[in-house]
């Protein structure tokens, strides 16, 4: 079975429009008004023929589905954790691990927590602590492994007067937060042993473990040769435990899971699952979503296949590059990210440059993309436009016609204006906020 979806081509008045009744905020566009959307990897790729046909096999008892055993089997095998427990998404099983393995006030060490980890943290009351490695921050360097977590801040964090109020250690592999950079298999060694030798259990944010496992085969010079199989081995032997959104490395469309070595940690998810997610055999998915995942997981390992992932976004990359464009390099494994200070320095970090950027892009041809943000532990806040690029989606030509329209927004970069958020809900806000255009607020005062 082959399947088309088709693309369709806006006139400039009509984007205007769009974003004007979406309040300027990409998500709140219709799909259909996009003509390239790289607004996210999540729930996006295509899936397969062997998915599909697995989905017709789908069993939707509510205990007991084969579904989910043949999922739990594929996540027992890949990843070696004894207990699997499925969530619709992986802000669930977020919710899940903080309701579980944590209390209010305590303080969560990390890479850089993602937006909605960071979100669920602040829900339960846990403040977060990035510690990346200072190496992202320098956009020229080439360094591999950027996305890596900074282990003499960690130890000395477990060391000092805060100790006691950390829970875990969270590392979030690919780290997307930090431009998609990868964490080498090193690092995660050195963060698994300071962990545990301070008592602390080491869990991974793993969504996009497979690219990860891969940027470690290409370019982490003492694995060069091992599988991506064997390194998606070690990477997990050396945690205590794992979520995965299935959306992103796993092909699923909706779906994701924690995996946990405890059975005793395991029965409080379970206990906690049964109020919001269903039954402990299926957590929000269907049988139909579960066989995606579990076919979804071997094929996100290939080899094959990631090659062609990784390389498309370097493409993306390059192309972008040769334009003239700002790109933070290296290229990671789903997005390219552009930093808006050094495409737009005439705006200020509080006028939105990273979305004012996606809106133009948006204006320019219909290609949509959004803002990625963070601020520092030196209260910088560092404002990107990630390029997202869902898997198995777009050829060349597609990623050439949204670099050509970025170099359109290259063009008139100086007199590209801010946006003020006018209303923002307090956790999450960029999903719903609503903004102004700047130019056009000084125009009516
Ligand atoms: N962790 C990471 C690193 C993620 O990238 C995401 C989602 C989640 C957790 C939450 O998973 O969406 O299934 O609830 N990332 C999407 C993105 C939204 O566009 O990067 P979810």
């Amino acid at each position: 079975m082959r399947v088309v979806e088709p693309l369709r081509f806006t006139t400039v008045a009509e984007r205007e429009k769009a974003l004007e009744e979406a309040h300027f905020n990409l998500y709140s566009l219709r799909a259909e008004d996009v003509l390239i959307d790289l607004l996210t990897d999540s729930g996006t790729c295509a899936i397969s023929r062997e998915q599909m046909a697995a989905m017709m096999r789908g069993d939707e008892s509510y205990a007991g589905s084969a579904s989910f055993y043949r999922m739990e089997s594929a996540v027992r095998d890949l990843f070696g954790f004894e207990h699997v427990i499925p969530v619709h998404q992986g802000r669930a099983a977020e919710r899940l691990l903080f309701q579980v393995m944590t209390t209010p006030g305590q303080l969560l060490p990390s890479n850089t927590l993602f937006d909605t980890t960071r979100a669920n943290a602040l829900d339960y009351g846990v403040e977060a602590a990035d510690l990346p490695v200072p190496e992202f921050l320098d956009f020229s360097s080439l360094d591999r492994f950027k996305g890596n977590i900074d282990c003499e801040a960690l130890e000395a964090l477990l060391r000092g007067p805060e100790a006691k109020r950390i829970p875990f250690v969270l590392v979030n592999i690919t780290n997307n937060i930090c431009a998609d950079q990868p964490v080498s298999l090193e690092n995660l060694r050195e963060t698994s042993r300071i962990a545990h030798q301070y008592g602390r259990p080491l869990y991974l944010d793993a969504c996009r473990f497979a690219q990860n496992a891969w940027l470690i085969q290409q370019y982490e010079a003492a694995e060069a040769g091992r599988s991506v199989r064997s390194i998606v081995k070690e990477i997990f032997d050396l945690a205590d435990g794992c979520y995965i959104s299935a959306k992103k490395d796993a092909m699923g469309q909706i779906g994701g899971f924690l995996a946990v070595r405890e059975a005793s940690v395991a029965q409080k998810l379970k206990e906690r699952m049964l109020l919001a997610e269903g039954f402990v055999t299926y957590g929000g998915m269907t049988g139909r979503d579960m066989e995606a995942v579990a076919v979804g997981l071997y094929e996100g390992i290939g080899e094959e296949h990631l090659r062609c992932r990784v390389e498309r976004t370097a493409y993306l990359h390059e192309q972008l590059r040769l334009a003239g464009v700002p790109v933070i390099s290296p290229p990671g494994g789903h997005a390219v990210y552009l930093p808006a200070a050094k495409i737009l320095p005439h705006l200020a970090a509080n006028e939105n440059p990273g979305h004012a950027l996606a809106v133009e892009l948006y204006r320019e041809g219909g290609v949509r993309g959004t803002k990625i943000a963070l601020t520092l532990a030196n209260g910088e806040h560092v404002e990107m436009l990630r390029l997202a690029i869902p898997g198995r989606v777009y050829s060349t030509s597609h990623l050439d016609y949204a670099a050509d329209c970025m170099r359109g927004v290259m063009l008139r970069a100086e007199q590209i204006q801010g946006f003020a958020t006018v209303c923002a809900p307090p956790l999450l806000g960029g999903f719903m906020a609503q903004y102004r255009q700047l130019q056009e607020a000084a125009c009516t005062v």
